[in-house]
């Protein structure tokens, strides 16, 4: 089992619409490939998770690489697991538009993304606290 975390920048304000399209779509295909994770949007930038087989993963990943609604796809950490974070997510979907208490943790764990280049924050999106925090925020 293998997972990887990158962050990307949407390219256009994408419509709510468009996303909803596309998860309904990426988790059909998800769910058949055994491929779990989780979709974090905010501010035009997004960040997600995935989980499952190795070759299933880096191969979602190269065509997630040219998808022409993001650019700037840039692996921020990948690694061999025994187990998954979000067993029971085809990809859970996390964004900016949810009560005030939430939105703030949000914006904390996204902002060190986007402005701390070295990563070196904590929690950071290649933590697994980071994923655990976000878990919890879709309870
Ligand atoms: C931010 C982002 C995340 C995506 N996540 C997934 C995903 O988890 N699973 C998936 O099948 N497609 C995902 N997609 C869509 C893929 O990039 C691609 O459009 C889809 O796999 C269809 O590919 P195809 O046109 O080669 O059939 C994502 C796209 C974006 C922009």
């Amino acid at each position: 089992m293998y997972n990887l975390v990158y962050k990307s920048i949407a390219n256009t304000l994408l419509l709510q619409a468009q996303i909803d399209e596309m998860l309904e779509h990426a988790r059909v295909f998800n769910e058949n490939n055994d491929i779990t994770g989780c979709l974090l949007y905010h501010r035009g930038i997004f960040v997600q998770y995935l989980e499952g087989e190795l070759e299933a993963v880096l191969a979602l990943f190269e065509r997630i690489k040219v998808d022409k609604r993001h650019s700037a796809v840039d692996l921020l950490s990948s690694s061999n697991i025994y187990t998954r974070e979000f067993d029971t997510w085809s990809m859970a979907y996390l964004e900016g538009n949810i009560p005030n208490e939430a939105y703030e943790y949000i914006e904390l764990m996204v902002n060190p993304v986007m402005e701390i280049p070295d990563m070196s924050v904590i929690p950071n999106p290649t933590s697994k606290r980071f994923w655990l925090a976000a878990k919890k925020l879709l309870h």
